[in-house]
């Protein structure tokens, strides 16, 4: 005789939807319908059954409890419009259901006990301001971590809310989606708990088809979309030989021990950098980077002919300073050192303290212009990629600054299917606020640029104060550097503004 367990439609999901919704769920839906974690990840393949589950869960959570709000999160318009159809025509397709009122707008569905299944896409604002009880991630490796971050806290204050998250495999190790479902499926426990979906768990999927797609897709498009594997590559961005063959142990220089000669009312600034500036919040630094091209005295000149070197003259962060105080310190810099440009970054949090630090260096008549930029993928991939550049042909040469260079380690890369390339310091390994301001200012440099010329041997044989080839320290790569070194005086054309950024948007 075989045992019967007695699932009620009130208590269990699998029951509701097979006697309310009229909908038998497969043994993988089940399993993830029934556990009680708070946080239920699941990361799948096509035409699994992702669709059905959410909405008889979605469904189910909305019947059983009154005055309860469910939020929909999808990628796309579409995709949010697409899922609350199939919730509503479950519901009225069923009896006791029947009695669902869907908006106007087409993204709210009311039931009788007055719950409401709310559905919008990632981008609207609506994400915020509802107190949610079941908040549902359809496609979550689409949507972007701040999202998630906006929408999250709506479930914290709600006793019993839960938190569902769906997604074919997509997002770097960084991301939010496959970070928990990884950590659910290594270490599920009540709180969290992770599913793999590959299409073949459902039965509908047929397996001769499947074949004839692998035979016409690529193997990445078919390992993630029918498989559910992450396909991207990822690791370290700069190698440790990279980054340890650039290093010499040079001193930096303060802004305000830099030696410069008076002239009449006034320093004679004569040693121009570009500099990048990183915008903290919160947990993050504010971080400046100085990039200029170094004195060498001719020391490099075997490896290098004309061509000069870059170094990072002076580079701080500052933790707990509010902005105001920052900017006060950069101003303060670009009095010594002479900025030939500042690149700021203005989306985050860096859109008032880029317009803050524009015009008080206008304001206190020092020389700078601020270029406004935007850090996105691209623009890091490219940063970064100059950095990486110079380092291999030994144009650059890195202080032996331990937060910079752990930073630098730090930095991942995941090749997207895009094509395109996503650089990042994951947040469990800390901070990037260095590494990005330094990225910054790389990004405005012009190695093609940075070459002796007999203007500038002229002025070096003028120099006097060429230092002893005691004074000298190396790289591993074979790079003089002096122990104290100096930017090439009177240098400027170097760096100005980056391919492709909005000229003159702001300037003193
Ligand atoms: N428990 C079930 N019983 C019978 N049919 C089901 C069940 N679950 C899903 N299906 C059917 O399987 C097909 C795929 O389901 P669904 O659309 O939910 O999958 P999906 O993973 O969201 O697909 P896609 O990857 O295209 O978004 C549909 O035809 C759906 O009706
Ligand atoms: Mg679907």
């Amino acid at each position: 005789m075989t045992q019967v367990v007695e699932y009620h439609p009130a208590t269990d999901p699998g029951a509701f939807s097979a006697q309310i919704l009229g909908r038998e769920l497969w043994d993988h839906q089940l399993a993830f319908a029934r556990s009680k974690a708070r946080y239920r990840v699941v990361c799948a393949g096509r035409q699994v059954g992702k669709s059905t589950t959410l909405s008889a869960v979605a469904l189910f959570e909305a019947t059983t409890r009154n005055n309860v709000t469910v939020l929909l999160v999808s990628a796309g318009e579409v995709a949010s419009r697409r899922l609350l159809e199939e919730c509503t025509s479950l519901a009225l397709n069923s009896p006791m259901l029947s009695g669902s009122v869907l908006d106007d707008s087409k993204s709210i569905l009311t039931l009788s006990n007055g719950s409401r299944i709310i559905s919008v896409p990632a981008s609207s604002r609506q994400i915020r301001g509802w107190p949610v009880d079941v908040l549902i991630l359809d496609e979550a490796g689409f949507i972007d971590t701040e999202i998630w971050r906006a929408a999250e806290p709506a479930i914290i204050a709600r006793p019993g809310s839960r938190v569902i998250m769906v997604s074919t495999p997509w997002g770097g190790l960084d991301h939010f989606f496959r970070d928990l479902w990884q950590r659910g499926m290594d270490r599920p426990d009540e709180h969290l708990e992770s599913w793999h979906w590959p299409s073949t768990v459902s039965p509908l999927v047929d397996a001769a088809l499947l074949e004839r797609i692998q035979e016409r897709e690529s193997p990445e498009y078919f390992r993630r979309e029918f498989l559910a594997e992450w396909t991207d590559e990822a690791g370290a961005y700069f190698t440790e030989a990279e980054i340890m063959s650039a290093v010499a142990d040079y001193e930096l220089i303060a802004p305000e021990d830099l030696v410069l000669p008076w002239i009449g009312d006034t320093y004679d600034q004569r040693y121009t950098v570009a500099a990048g500036i990183d915008w903290g919040f919160s947990r993050d630094a504010n971080a400046l980077t100085m990039v200029s091209v170094l004195e060498d005295y001719g020391q490099n000149q075997n490896r290098h002919g004309d061509n000069l070197i870059f170094y990072i003259p002076w580079l701080e962060a500052r933790h707990n300073w509010n902005y105001a105080d920052f900017i006060d310190r950069v101003v303060q810099s670009g009095k010594t050192y002479r900025y030939e440009i500042l690149a700021s970054e203005v989306n985050g949090v860096g859109a008032y303290p880029t317009q803050d630090l524009a015009a008080t260096l206008q304001r206190q008549h020092v020389a700078g212009w601020v270029s406004k930029v935007w850090t996105d993928a691209k623009r890091k991939q490219s940063g970064f990629s100059k950095i990486k550049g110079l380092l291999q042909r030994g144009r650059l040469i890195l202080p032996n600054h331990p937060e910079l260079l752990k930073q630098l380690r730090a930095l991942e890369f995941q090749q997207l299917d895009s094509g395109s390339t996503r650089i990042a310091v994951p947040e469990r390994a800390g901070h990037d606020d260095l590494a990005l301001s330094f990225m910054q200012s790389v990004s405005m440099v012009f190695p093609d640029f940075a070459r002796r010329t007999i203007d500038t041997n002229l002025r070096l044989s003028l120099d006097r104060e060429r230092p002893d080839p005691d004074d000298f320290v190396q790289t591993r790569n074979g790079l003089l550097v002096p122990r104290s070194p100096r930017p090439v005086a009177y240098m400027r054309n170097f760096a100005g503004w980056p391919e492709g950024a909005e000229r003159g948007n702001t300037q003193w």
